[in-house]
C-alpha cells in the first residue's frame, strides 16, 4: 500500500509542477489574467476530489458545481489532484470550445478512461476517426425507419401493458430505462425485439459499467485507480450480448467487427439513457406540478381526441408539450457535465481580470469542464426564477438577447457546434411520443400520497454519465390509488 501511495504522490508532484510552471511563464509573458481560483485546504487539491466524491455519494454533485460557479464566478480555476484545471459556464467560452476554436480541443483521455465500455466508438474519438464515425452514424440515424413514429409503437405498447398490470404506486424509472433500451435496440438492429426480451443481466451490467466509468471520469488522469473486477465483468456482459445480437440478426459486416460492436454500444448509451432521463424527469416534475400537468393534459386531449396515429408533425404542433420538454431539458440536461482538453495553447474569450471579462490563457493539455446543469440555472440568463419549473417561460420574450449569441450558447442540452448531438430530432420525437402515450393511458397519474416534495434541484440526484433522480420516480398511475 505504502509504495502505491508514494508513486501517486510522486506522480502528482511531477505532473503538477511542470504543467503549472509552463502556464505561469506564458501568462506572465503575455499579460493574460487568470480566472478566480477555488480555494484548496489540502495539498494537491485532494480536498476537491474528496468533496466531489462525497457530493456524488450523497446525491448532490451538480448542486456542488452550481454552488462553486455561483460563489466564485462563471469561469474558474481549480487544482485537481495536483493539476490546474478550468471550469466554465460562460456562453462565449462554450462557443469558443465547441465551435469557433473547435480544432483546439479534443476529448482528452476519454478513450483510456471510457475505453473498457466505449472502445473506439464515436464518443471517445477526435480528428479523422471521429469524422468518419460521425458520417456513418448520421447515415444510420437518417434512415426512414428512425424517422417514423412506428419504431416506438411496439415497445411502448409492451411498456403500457406491463404498467396496466401493476397495483398501487410504482417507481416508473427502471421501466422507462427498459422502454428506451427496447426502442434503441429496435432502431439499431432494424427489427423489433419482441421475441427476444432484453435480459435483465444485460441491463444491470450496462448500468453498472456506466456508473463505474463516471467515477473514472471524475478522477481524470488518475482514472486507473478505478479498474476493478466489477467494471471488467460488466463490460464483458455488455460486449457479449451485443456480439450475440450482431450474430443472431446476421448484421452485414462491412467493417471491423470490434469497431461495429463499439459503435453499437456508443449509440446505445447515446440513445437509451439520455432519452430515459428526459422522459423520467418530465414525469417527476409534472406529478409535482399539478397545474402544469392539467394544462398539458388539456392540450393533448384537444390535439389527440381519438386514437388516431400520433406523428412527428402533430407532436411538434403541441406547443405546450414542446415547452414542457424544453423546460425539463433546461433544468435537468441529461448530460449535465462534460469536458474538453486543449490540444494546443489557446484562449477562452472571457473569465479573467477584475470584472471577469478578459480573455484567459489555456495551455495545451489543460482540461476544461463545463456544466450545462449550472449554465441552465444562471439567473442572468434565465431570470430570477431560473431554478423554478415554468414551461411558460419559453413562450415569452427571452430575458437574454439573441444578438449577443447567448441565446444559442446559453441553452445546450444537446451540445453545440460540429459535435452537436446527432440524435436530437429522434430523441425529441421519441420523448414527446412516449409522454403523450403515458399521459393518455393514465389520465389520473399523480404524486403518491406521502411522497417527498422539495425545491427543484434539492432532490437526491444520481449522476453517472447521465443525470437521474436518486430516489427514482414514484407515481400513482390511477386516481383511486
Ligand atoms: C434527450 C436525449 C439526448 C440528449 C440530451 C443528448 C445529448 C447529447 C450530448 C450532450 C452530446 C455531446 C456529447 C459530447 O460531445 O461529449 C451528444 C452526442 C451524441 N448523441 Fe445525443 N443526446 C440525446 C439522444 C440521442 C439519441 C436518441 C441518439 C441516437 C441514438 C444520440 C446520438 C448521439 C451521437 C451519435 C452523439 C455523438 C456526436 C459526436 O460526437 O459527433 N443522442 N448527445
Amino acid at each position: 500500500m505504502l509504495p502505491a501511495i508514494l508513486i501517486i504522490l510522486a506522480t502528482l508532484l511531477t505532473f503538477g509542477f511542470w504543467s503549472n510552471r509552463n502556464q505561469t511563464k506564458i501568462i506572465r509573458q503575455h499579460g493574460f489574467y487568470r480566472p478566480p481560483r477555488l480555494p484548496n485546504s489540502c495539498l494537491f487539491g485532494i480536498d476537491r476530489i474528496a468533496l466531489i466524491f462525497q457530493a456524488a455519494g450523497e446525491g448532490w454533485p451538480m448542486e456542488l458545481f452550481l454552488r462553486h460557479f455561483t460563489l466564485w464566478g462563471s469561469t474558474l480555476q481549480h487544482r485537481f489532484l495536483g493539476v490546474e484545471a478550468l471550469g466554465t459556464i460562460e456562453p462565449q467560452n462554450l462557443q469558443a470550445i465547441l465551435s469557433t476554436n473547435f480544432t483546439h480541443w479534443s476529448m482528452g483521455s476519454r478513450e483510456k478512461v471510457m475505453g473498457p465500455l466505449f472502445g473506439r466508438g464515436i464518443f471517445t474519438q477526435s480528428g479523422p476517426s471521429w469524422k468518419h464515425l460521425r458520417e456513418a452514424s448520421r447515415a444510420q440515424l437518417a434512415s426512414r425507419r428512425c424517422n417514423e413514429c412506428q419504431i416506438f409503437e411496439a415497445p411502448i405498447e409492451r411498456f403500457l401493458d406491463s404498467l396496466s398490470r401493476t397495483k398501487g404506486p410504482i417507481d416508473i424509472h427502471p421501466k422507462i430505462l427498459n422502454l428506451t433500451l427496447d426502442i434503441t435496440l429496435s432502431m439499431l438492429f432494424e427489427e423489433d425485439t419482441t421475441n427476444d426480451p432484453v435480459p435483465q443481466e444485460f441491463s444491470d451490467a450496462f448500468n453498472d459499467a456506466q456508473f463505474i466509468l463516471a467515477k473514472r471520469l471524475r478522477l481524470q488522469e488518475f482514472y486507473w485507480i478505478v479498474n476493478g473486477r466489477n467494471l471488467r465483468r460488466s463490460c464483458k456482459i455488455v460486449r457479449e450480448y451485443i456480439d450475440k445480437l450482431v450474430y443472431q440478426r446476421g448484421t452485414k459486416l462491412d467493417c471491423d467487427p470490434i469497431l461495429l460492436r463499439d459503435q453499437i454500444i456508443n449509440l446505445l448509451v447515446a440513445g437509451r439513457d439520455t432519452t430515459a432521463s428526459l422522459i423520467t424527469w418530465t414525469l417527476f416534475l409534472l406529478v409535482r406540478h399539478p397545474v402544469e400537468l392539467k394544462k398539458l393534459q388539456k392540450e393533448l386531449q384537444e390535439s389527440f381526441p381519438d386514437d388516431s396515429r400520433i406523428n412527428r408533425a402533430k407532436l411538434r404542433s403541441c406547443l405546450y408539450l414542446q415547452d414542457v420538454i424544453k423546460e425539463v431539458l433546461r433544468l435537468y440536461p441529461p448530460v449535465p457535465v462534460n469536458s474538453r482538453t486543449a490540444v494546443r495553447d489557446t484562449i477562452l474569450p472571457v473569465g479573467g481580470g477584475p470584472d471577469l471579462s478578459q480573455p484567459i490563457f489555456v495551455s495545451e493539455g489543460t482540461n476544461v469542464a463545463y456544466s450545462i446543469y449550472a449554465l441552465h440555472r444562471r439567473p442572468d440568463l434565465y431570470g430570477m426564477d431560473a431554478e423554478i419549473f415554468r414551461p411558460e417561460r419559453w413562450a415569452e420574450a427571452p430575458i437574454v438577447s439573441n444578438e449577443t449569441g447567448y441565446g444559442e450558447w446559453g441553452y445546450l442540452p444537446f451540445n453545440g457546434g460540429p459535435r452537436k448531438c446527432l440524435g436530437m430530432d429522434l430523441a425529441l420525437t421519441e420523448a414527446a411520443y412516449c409522454i403523450v402515450k403515458i399521459l393518455r393511458a393514465f389520465p389520473g397519474i399523480k404524486l403518491p400520497v406521502g411522497e417527498r416534495v422539495c425545491v427543484v434541484g434539492n432532490e437526491k440526484q444520481s449522476v453517472g454519465l447521465v443525470i437521474f433522480s436518486g430516489d427514482g420516480c414514484r407515481v400513482s398511475l390511477n386516481d383511486e390509488e
